[in-house]
C-alpha cells in the first residue's frame, strides 16, 4: 500500500466537506454569503469533537483550571480599556476603479491592483475589524454595542466573580470556548480565515514571578495537544514572535503553526500578557482586580498566560493532516484508490459504524440494530445496510470512522462479529461479550 502526494490537497478536501456533510457553503440557497460555512451533520459532531478534547484536557483534567461561558455582547467601556475601539484595525486599500478592498500589508510597496492591475489604490486607512449593532429598541449612541472579537474579555471582566466563587489561589486558569466576530478585510481559504468563527482560549493567572516558567509550560502544553491527537510532527512548529510583532500588552508570544496546503499558518498564538488586561479594566470600571493572597497577606495583580486557538482552524488541520488517498491491489488484482481520514478516533464523528451483511434479512438486520442500541450509549455510532460491504466500508473510510463491525450468519451462531480496522483494514472476529473492553481500547477511550 502506497500513500499518494496530493497536490490539489486542499480542492479536494474541501470537496470530501461537502460532498459528505462536513460543511456547507453558508445560506447556499440564496447563492451563499462571502466567507460564511455551515457545519453538516458529520462536520458539527468533529467541531464538538474538536472542542470537547480541548476542554477535556485544558479543564477535566487539570485542577488548576476552571470553565466559564460569558455573553458574546459585553459593556462597549470594555472594549475601550481592552484597546479594541482604538487599535484593533488592520491597514487597507480601496481600487477606486474596481472597487476592491486588500489588506495593505498583503499588498507589495507600489504594486498595482491584484484585480484589475490599476495602479489607482486610496491611500492606506485604518479600519476598524469589530462588528458594530444596536442594542434595544432605540438606535442612537448609547445603544451601540460591538460583538466580541475574542472570548478573552469575558474572562478578564469576570476575574474576581470567577476567583471569589470557586476560591482559586494562584496559579490558576480561567477557560472559555465562543464564538468571536471580525470583519476581516480578506477572509480566505475556505474556513481558515472567516468572520464569524469560534475560539478556545485560556487566561491562566500567576504571581508574575511565576509568569516566564507558566508561559513556557502552556507552550509545550499546547504544542503536545496538536501532536497526541493525530497531527504529524514534521507538519507542526513552533514561532517565537520577534520584538516587533509582538502587541502591546505582550511580553512574549509564540504561534504554534500548521503546515497547510499554502504554507505554514497560525493555529494558536500563547502570549504573556502580563498584568494589562486587569490593570486596564480596573482603571476603566473603578473596581478592584487585584488579588489578595491569605498565605503572605500581600495583595498582587496577576500576570496572564494566554493560550488562545481557532476552533475552525484546528479542526481545519485535523481533517488536512489526516486526509490520505491509499492504492491497494484488490483480491481481484486490480489498483483501487481509498480516500480515507486517519483521524484520531476521539475526534472521529463516529467511531464504530454497525453493518448487516445483508439488508434483507431481517434476523441479521434485528441483530446489528440491537448492537447499534448497545453501543451508542458509548460511542458515537452509525448504523448503514445499503449497498455492497466494501462501498460501506469506503464510505465510513472517507468519513473517518476508525472501526466497522460486521455482522453476519456466524454472528447468529457464535455470537461474535467481524471488526473491521479503517487504517489497517485489517478484520478479526471479537465476541460480544468482550466487544465494549475491546473497543475501548481501540477508540482510547
Ligand atoms: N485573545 C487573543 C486573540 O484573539 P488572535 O491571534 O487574534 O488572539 C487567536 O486569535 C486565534 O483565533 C488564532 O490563532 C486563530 O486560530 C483564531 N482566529 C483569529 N482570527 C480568526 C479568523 N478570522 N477566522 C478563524 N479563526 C481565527
Amino acid at each position: 500500500m502506497k500513500t499518494a502526494v496530493q497536490e490539489d490537497l486542499f480542492d479536494k478536501i474541501v470537496s470530501l466537506c461537502k460532498r459528505r456533510g462536513f460543511v456547507y457553503p453558508g445560506s447556499e440557497i440564496y447563492g451563499g454569503l462571502a466567507n460564511c460555512w455551515d457545519y453538516g451533520p458529520l462536520g458539527s459532531q468533529f467541531k464538538k469533537n474538536v472542542k470537547d478534547l480541548w476542554w477535556r484536557t485544558v479543564v477535566q483534567e487539570r485542577d488548576d483550571m476552571v470553565g466559564l461561558d460569558a455573553a458574546i455582547l459585553m459593556h462597549p467601556r470594555t472594549w475601550v480599556a481592552s484597546g479594541h475601539a482604538e487599535a484593533f484595525s488592520d491597514p487597507l486599500v480601496d481600487c477606486r476603479k474596481c472597487k476592491q478592498r486588500y489588506r495593505a500589508d498583503d499588498l507589495e510597496p507600489g504594486a498595482p491592483c491584484p484585480q484589475g492591475g490599476s495602479h489607482d489604490l486610496t491611500e492606506v486607512r485604518q479600519f476598524n475589524l469589530m462588528f458594530e449593532t444596536q442594542m434595544g429598541v432605540v438606535q442612537d449612541e448609547t445603544s451601540r454595542v460591538w460583538l466580541r472579537p475574542e472570548t478573552a474579555q469575558g474572562i478578564f471582566v469576570n476575574f474576581k466573580n470567577v476567583q471569589t466563587t470557586s476560591r482559586k489561589k494562584l496559579p490558576f486558569g480561567i477557560a472559555q470556548i465562543g464564538k468571536s466576530f471580525r470583519n476581516e478585510i480578506t477572509p480566505r481559504r475556505f474556513t481558515f480565515r472567516t468572520r464569524e468563527f469560534e475560539q478556545m482560549e485560556v487566561e491562566y493567572f500567576v504571581h508574575p514571578e511565576q509568569a516566564e516558567k507558566a508561559f513556557e509550560e502552556w507552550v509545550q502544553a499546547r504544542h503536545s495537544w496538536y501532536l497526541d491527537h493525530g497531527i504529524r510532527p514534521e507538519n507542526l512548529r513552533l514561532r517565537p514572535h520577534d520584538p516587533d510583532e509582538l502587541a502591546h500588552y505582550a511580553r512574549g508570544c509564540y504561534d504554534i503553526e500548521y503546515l497547510f496546503p499554502w504554507g505554514w499558518s497560525e493555529l494558536e498564538g500563547i502570549a504573556n500578557r502580563t498584568d494589562f488586561d486587569l490593570r486596564r479594566h480596573a482603571e476603566y470600571s473603578g473596581k478592584d482586580l487585584d488579588y489578595f493572597d491569605p498565605d503572605t497577606n500581600e495583595h498582587v495583580v496577576p500576570w496572564v498566560i494566554e493560550p488562545s486557538g481557532g476552533v475552525d482552524r484546528a479542526a481545519l488541520a485535523f481533517l488536512v493532516d489526516s486526509y490520505r488517498e491509499d492504492t491497494a491491489v484488490s483480491a481481484k488484482g486490480q489498483e483501487e484508490t481509498r480516500v480515507v481520514l486517519r483521524l484520531h478516533p476521539r475526534l472521529a464523528p463516529v467511531q464504530v459504524a454497525v453493518l448487516p451483511l445483508l439488508k434483507n434479512k431481517p434476523e441479521l438486520v434485528g441483530m446489528a440494530r440491537k448492537i447499534q442500541q448497545d453501543l451508542r450509549r458509548h460511542y458515537l455510532t452509525d448504523y448503514d445496510d445499503r449497498g455492497q460491504i466494501g462501498k460501506r466500508y469506503r464510505r465510513q473510510d472517507e468519513a473517518g470512522t476508525p472501526l466497522c463491525l460486521t455482522v453476519d450468519f456466524t454472528t447468529l451462531d457464535d455470537e461474535t462479529v467481524t471488526v473491521r480496522d479503517r487504517d489497517s483494514m485489517q478484520q478479526e472476529r471479537i465476541g460480544l461479550a468482550s466487544l465494549r473492553a475491546y473497543l475501548d481500547e481501540k477508540l482510547q477511550i
